[in-house]
């Protein structure tokens, strides 16, 4: 449907999706979607509307009302800078909960496909290769063991001086990789077509150079 060229990477959290997608979009100069980032930032406006995170028809209809933005490496809402509440597990888990609701995904998708511009598009999340850019010109499905992403993310934690108990991660991460995967709409999965690459024993580096490889 179009001639723009997009790379989706989709795969649970602490993949290294997000990673990637700026290392990529870097060297090609494309645009990104960090489609992950509109789900959060939909979850925030949820808990400032004090909408229920439950409550499909008041989350649909309150979507259309925001002003998302994504400028100078920050995340806007309605002119507020959200980028440091958006990126806590807390967050994530009001995300995982609102983003199982079909009328909520149906409200974000054009939000999302208005990312693809020319030169390119990479995009990163759930369900890029298989919902919101079907057609992409690659794909990829990065993955990685619980253990191993949970720490992961300790790590990202600890350098910003944030302490964390690893087994309350994993905790974390299986509850929201349970709920992304069991929903009935845009379960998180590898599109029939996406290359699936396990990060567990591979650095940034080598999972980098196994994507330029592929597209190469
Ligand atoms: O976007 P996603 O949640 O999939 O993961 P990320 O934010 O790109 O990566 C999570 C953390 O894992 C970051 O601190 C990365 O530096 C680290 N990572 C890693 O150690 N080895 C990899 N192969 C990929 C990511
Ligand atoms: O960085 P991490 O992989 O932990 O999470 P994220 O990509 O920022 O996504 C946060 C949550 O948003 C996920 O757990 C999903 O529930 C939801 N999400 C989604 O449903 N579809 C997407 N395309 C991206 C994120």
């Amino acid at each position: 449907s179009t001639t723009i060229p997009v790379i989706t990477i989709d795969g649970p959290a602490g993949a290294g999706k997000g990673t990637i997608a700026c290392m990529l979009a870097d060297k090609l100069g494309w645009h990104m979607l960090d489609s992950g980032a509109i789900y959060r930032v939909a979850a925030v406006a949820a808990l400032r509307h004090k909408i229920n995170l439950q409550d499909e028809t008041a989350l649909a209809a309150m979507i259309p009302t925001l002003n998302i933005e994504f400028k100078n490496g920050e995340a806007w809402l309605d002119g507020d800078i959200i980028t440091g509440e958006i990126r806590n597990e807390t967050c994530a888990s009001a995300t995982s909960q609102i983003a199982a609701l079909p009328a909520v995904r149906a409200a974000l998708l054009e939000l999302q496909r208005r990312f693809c511009q020319l030169p390119g598009l990479v995009a990163d999340g759930r369900d890029m290769g298989t919902v919101v850019f079907p057609d992409a010109t690659h794909k990829f499905y990065l993955t990685a063991s619980a253990e191993i992403r949970a720490e992961r993310r300790l790590k990202q934690l600890s350098q910003q001086g944030l302490s964390a108990k690893l087994c309350d991660l994993i905790q974390e991460i299986n509850a929201r990789d349970e709920r992304d995967t069991n929903r009935p709409v845009a379960p998180l999965k590898p599109a029939a077509d996406a290359l699936v690459i396990d990060t567990s024993s591979l650095d940034q580096a080598e999972v980098f150079a196994t994507v330029l490889h592929y597209i190469a």
